[in-house]
């Protein structure tokens, strides 16, 4: 697996892929990778014919007080991973590449989608997102890119903003992997202590309970986010942040299940926090 840090690099092997007729995928990261993220790239490496992951921890999608400086990495276990799995090339840019001295345009879906469910408490997060994945995009220039529902929100945001900027690229929704436990991988997981981690297994747990509700014909939203958040409210290390039922495209919130909702939800425990969600077939 060739190793990029810089963007004349990636465009370079990018180009000659092209002029070969091959079709690119890109598995956008921050690094610290896991087999959530794995699956991503096995999944691309399926469907294209050349795989590029960026493993790039990005500093504009993070809030003051959060967890920019303590996010864990193990570049190498990463390229390891990465080998494993057929990826053909790495991009692993400074800081200062992707972001030159005076820097000053910034993505942003301007609507109320990214201000709902994880926007309310982290402002400036999918605008950094959408920021960074925009460059990711132009640099790449991608067929096809690859996000996981895990990040629901982030993944219908990059879909709207694929659609109004006619970026072109055909957006793949990869499913949420978990822990044999049922916890959903995550790199803040290593947050965690022992006792933390079993505490963890709530949020699946409360996702587990949402979609028996769902199954057994439960139609009114606000009654299974409730029992939902009951169960969640029963351990003592759990505090909520939100559990919503909203529009699987919107992200507005809805009152009623008619197919099609994201039942999604964010946790701390003790100071992580943690996201987890499933969304209603429809
Ligand atoms: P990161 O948290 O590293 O996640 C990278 C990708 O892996 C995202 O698309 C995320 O949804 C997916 N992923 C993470 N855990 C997963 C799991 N358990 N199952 C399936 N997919 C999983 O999301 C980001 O990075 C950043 O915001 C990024 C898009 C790279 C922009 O900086």
């Amino acid at each position: 697996m060739k190793i990029a840090t810089t963007i004349a690099e990636v465009r370079a092997q990018v180009r000659e892929w092209k002029q070969q007729g091959l079709t690119v995928g890109l598995v956008p990261t921050m690094g610290y990778l896991h087999e959530g993220h794995a699956s991503l790239v096995k999944t691309s490496v399926q469907q294209c014919d050349r795989t590029v992951a960026s493993v790039f921890l990005n500093p504009t999608q993070f809030g003051p007080g959060e967890d920019l400086e303590t996010y864990p990495r193990d570049f190498e276990h990463d390229c390891a991973l990465l080998t494993e799995c057929g990826c053909d090339m790495v991009f692993h840019p400074e800081v200062s590449e992707m972001y030159p001295d005076g820097f000053a345009t910034f993505v942003e879906v301007q609507s109320e989608m990214p201000r709902q469910l994880c926007g309310k408490t982290r402002p400036i997060h999918f605008r950094g997102v959408c920021t960074v994945v925009s460059k990711l995009f132009n640099i790449v220039t991608p067929d096809k890119a690859f996000f996981g529902q895990k990040d629901a929100q982030q993944l219908a945001i990059i879909r709207r903003m694929v659609l109004d900027l006619s970026m072109g690229i055909e957006i793949v929704g990869c499913p949420i992997i978990r822990e044999a436990d049922g916890l959903a991988k995550s790199s803040r997981n290593t947050y965690l202590s022992a006792e933390e981690r079993k505490a963890a297994l709530v949020l699946s747990r409360a996702v587990k309970l949402g979609q028996e509700l769902v199954r057994n014909g439960e139609k009114n939203a606000d009654a299974i986010v409730n029992a939902m958040r009951a169960l969640i409210e029963q351990e003592p290390l759990a505090r909520i942040d939100y559990v919503s039922a909203v529009d699987g495209l919107t992200m507005l919130p809805v009152h009623e299940i008619n197919g099609g909702e994201l039942i999604a939800m964010a946790v701390y425990i003790g100071k992580t926090r943690l996201i987890d969600n499933f969304s209603v077939e429809g």
